[in-house]
């Protein structure tokens, strides 16, 4: 594993990620995908809709707006709640969240316990606290032409036209429910998932992609008979440890389970465990896996006077379902297994970089050049092994920059398991040398046994 500067150089470098709008100065918590961060990053959700949604007959998906109706986030408990404890240097006017610069706080931390720690201000290092604000964290926009502003006679009108980011997926999903339920029939247990952004006004974005203002969830609401939770519950832990080791192949001694006390948890959770990875700055939240209870739905049903009851086949028992909620963000999975895979070792003397990926995660899956590209016969023939590869996998890339030292050393860092070279002996034989990622080693091949 590298160091955390190393992979955000490398992931600039080679076009993984850029800062957001790096252009103007940057935009903090923000980060842009370039060509091989996106196509890494859909394999990751790729994957996680193939083990979630497409492999299992009982999780449906959906796809819902990021901007919802704000009574969402009255029934959700988020207006009120979804706050963390922002306090300010009277000095340099620097403002962080509490808990997060004491040690052993949690967000319900007083400015009284707070000003106890004599903590120092990281910036300018005085110590003159102004009071702890809760600050809530979702982004507000205006939905519409009247703002605020613009309506002095109606400002109560206006004030309708607020909306807020979803600052989590998992609303989108209850909120669609029942229209589930009236359409598919499902039977209980089954799982509704949903993958897309959400939007946190983070006070400290911070560790490269890992605390963002703008991530990606992937969340599962998973409705089962309230007397059953705890059996499921244990399910989709088994699940997320079975898609985090066997299909994003990270090492089971770098995943780690906290057990979350009460005073820590989420508003509307009754258990919750979060699954921690050995990231390069430390050991840090992954995913969560929460038990919801029926907060949720019984909310919605309290406050649009919809019912939400589910009735149940056989027995004919109708109750609101409770949830078990496994989430998590796909920048904090990309940053796990890029972090993993950085690998450096010394090759006949030379230092070079590896990116270890597993192959169905790296950007490319195979590289074709031709030895030399200033010889017509050996690129066309390099062109021809290229198309043919191209029609089995869609991830094959070609390269003849440089020399062919050079493109190892490239395609190493980039993570291509294997590269495929036409040389002289491919015109005679029709083989040709497959060099391995991981081992450096070279094996020759014929091309219809590629
Ligand atoms: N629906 C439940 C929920 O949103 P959460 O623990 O607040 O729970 C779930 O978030 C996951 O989303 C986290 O475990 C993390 O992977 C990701 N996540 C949350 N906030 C994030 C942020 N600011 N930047 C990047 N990822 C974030």
């Amino acid at each position: 594993m590298g160091k955390l500067e190393d992979i955000i150089s490398l992931c600039k470098r080679r076009g993984f990620i850029f800062q957001g709008s790096e252009v103007y100065g940057g935009m903090a918590g923000t980060w842009d995908y370039g060509p091989l961060g996106v196509t890494m990053k859909r394999k990751i959700m790729d994957e996680w809709w193939k083990y979630f949604v497409e492999n299992r007959d009982d999780i449906y998906g959906i796809d819902a707006a990021i901007i919802m109706n704000p009574k969402t986030w009255v029934a959700s408990g988020h207006t009120t709640t979804f706050a963390d404890p922002l306090v300010e240097c009277k000095e340099c006017k620097s403002r962080f969240r509490a808990d997060k610069i004491t040690d052993g706080f949690t967000e319900s931390i007083t400015t009284e316990e707070f000003l106890e720690t004599h903590t120092k201000c990281p910036n300018c290092g005085k110590e003159n606290w102004g009071p702890i604000r809760k600050f809530n964290m979702m982004f507000k926009t205006h939905v519409g032409a009247v703002l605020p502003e613009d309506d002095k006679e109606n400002p109560e009108l206006a004030k309708n036209n607020i909306a807020y980011l979803r600052p989590e997926t998992a609303q989108g999903i209850f909120t669609n429910y029942k229209n589930v339920v009236d359409t598919i029939y499902p039977n209980i247990p089954f799982g509704i998932a949903q993958q897309g952004k959400a939007f946190r006004n983070e006070i400290s974005p911070r560790d490269f992609i890992l605390r963002d203002r703008e991530c990606s969830q992937m969340e599962v609401e998973y409705f089962v008979a309230p007397d059953t939770w705890e059996k499921y519950f244990e399910e989709m832990r088994q699940s997320q440890h079975d898609f985090l080791e066997n299909v994003m192949k990270l090492p089971a001694d770098k995943i780690h389970e906290l057990e979350v006390p009460a005073e820590d948890r989420a508003h509307y959770s009754k258990r919750t465990i979060d699954v921690m990875f050995d990231y390069p700055n430390g050991e840090e939240e992954l995913m969560g896996l929460a038990y919801r209870t029926d907060f949720d739905l019984a909310n919605i049903e309290r406050e649009s006077g919809k019912s939400m009851e589910y009735r149940d086949k056989t027995t004919g028992e109708t109750f609101i379902p409770h949830v078990i909620e496994p989430s998590i963000g796909v920048e904090r999975l990309f940053l796990a297994i890029i972090s993993n895979a950085y690998t450096e070792d010394e090759i006949n003397g030379e230092k070079r970089i590896v990116l270890k990926l597993p192959e169905n995660l790296a950007p490319y899956r195979f590289c074709v050049s031709p030895l030399l590209k200033n010889k017509p016969e050996l690129v066309s023939k390099a062109r021809e092994v290229y198309r043919i590869l191209r029609e089995k996998y869609n991830n094959v890339t070609w390269d003849d920059s440089g020399n062919i030292g050079k493109r190892y050393r490239k395609q190493d860092e980039i993570g291509t398991p294997k590269c495929v070279v036409i040389d002289f002996t491919t015109l005679e034989d029709n083989t040709v040398t497959v060099r391995e990622r991981d081992t450096t080693e070279q094996t020759r091949v014929s091309i219809e046994n590629l």
